[in-house]
């Protein structure tokens, strides 16, 4: 990277590199804007952003996943509008530290993610984290904030008004564990995964245009629903209470997910930690079902990939993962099933959709860092 960002600025003198992962969550769908629990894992696809000063007043940066360039005077930064293009995640991200109180120095900066776009790994909450990184190089600011500040971005400023989950494990992730966050108190806690299971997940390709739209009306009917179960918030809301409210149609069934998932969160740190490997599988395939049929945030691709895998030899569960209507699912399996898995799952896509799906393996990886090993930096593309 170091070469490249020679090539691309004439200098690198100066240059720091942040590294901010990507994210795949376990289990506790939709439940983050509920203010319940979730228990993503920071993965080691990450957003790796050089920086360097710049010298001239200016703020560069070239995304080399895009090939574009994007430049304003460090001083207007703060004036900018949303342009609808990959730079509002730098620009949103950089309004909210300079709302913070941070000043903005002139830099140039070079972004190359591993993270895949639409595949519901947080490609974006791992550019905004990696950028904020960046800019704010040696000053020490408090990671909750950091992350708070990277989600606030997102929704003000990039217009996608996302839970914390993203961010938040993209700053706090550990190495070998998931983590379990409390959406309400925001806190967490590291929840060591047993031994003999990986994970994998496969990307569907698909990324289907109601994604956005469904979000934001998931957010409401929850609102809604809280309301008229006199509760803060989805979080509050018991089982007992939920069958004695007889709500409508569908905010019966939104609801009744975001409390089962939220139990279910609970249940699986439990399993992980006494090595119940059948149960997490369990639990992951009632998960999809009630994102399925209550939720409603799946498709035809997830389905069929949850339904595959869980004929296949050695898998203990799968879901989707992330807000659904296409990228990925998660899946728990044996390590010496993986091979065999992986073949049997893409033949059988392929055969159904026509198209390729991508496997990534989830290696549990730590939060955003500074990188001071270049050559560790994987090669675009
Ligand atoms: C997206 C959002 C997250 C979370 C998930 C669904 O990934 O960015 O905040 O709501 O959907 O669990």
């Amino acid at each position: 990277m170091l070469q490249a960002f020679r090539e691309r600025f004439g200098s690198a003198a100066g240059l720091r590199i942040f590294r901010a992962p990507g994210r795949v969550n376990l289990i506790g769908e939709h439940t983050d804007y509920n203010l319940g629990f979730v228990l993503p894992v920071a993965l080691d696809l990450a957003c790796y952003v050089g920086a360097s000063p710049s010298g001239d007043g200016r703020i560069r940066v070239w995304s080399e996943n895009r090939r574009e360039l994007r430049e304003w005077p460090a001083a207007e930064i703060a004036q900018l509008r949303p342009s609808g293009d990959w730079s509002d995640y730098v620009v949103g991200v950089a309004q909210e530290l300079i709302r913070a109180g941070i000043p903005i120095q002139p830099r140039n900066l070079m972004v190359r993610s591993a993270v895949p776009e639409g595949a519901g790994l947080s490609s974006s909450a791992a550019l905004e984290v990696s950028c904020a990184r960046a800019l704010l190089e040696d000053r020490a600011v408090d990671p909750l904030e950091l992350a708070q500040w990277c989600r606030h971005a997102e929704g003000t400023f990039v217009g996608m008004p996302c839970g914390i989950m993203d961010q938040y494990v993209s700053v706090f992730g550990r190495e070998g564990a998931a983590i379990r966050i409390d959406c309400r108190s925001l806190e967490h806690e590291a929840v060591t995964l047993p031994p003999g299971v990986v994970f994998l997940a496969v990307n569907s390709m698909a990324k289907h245009a109601l994604a956005n739209s469904a979000y934001k009306e998931r957010t409401r009917e929850c609102a809604e629903a809280a309301e008229r179960l006199g509760v803060a918030s989805l979080r509050d809301a018991s089982a007992e209470r939920l069958e004695t409210a007889h709500l409508p149609d569908p905010l019966g069934r939104r609801a009744r997910h975001v409390v089962t998932e939220n139990a279910r969160v609970e249940q699986f740190v439990a399993a992980c930690r006494e090595g119940d490997v059948p149960r997490m599988g369990r639990l992951f395939l009632e998960s999809h079902a009630s994102l399925r049929d209550d939720y409603e945030v799946s498709c035809a691709e997830l389905d069929f990939l949850v339904e595959t895998a869980a004929g296949l030899p050695g898998v203990h569960g799968a879901r989707m993962t992330g807000g659904g209507f296409g990228g990925c699912t998660v899946n728990l399996l044996r390590p010496d099933a993986a091979d065999e898995f992986a073949g049997r799952i893409s033949s059988a896509y392929q055969g159904r959709f026509g198209v390729i799906p991508r496997i990534y393996s989830c290696r549990p990886a730590n939060g955003a860092e500074e990188i001071t090993n270049f050559e560790s930096i994987p090669a675009p593309g």
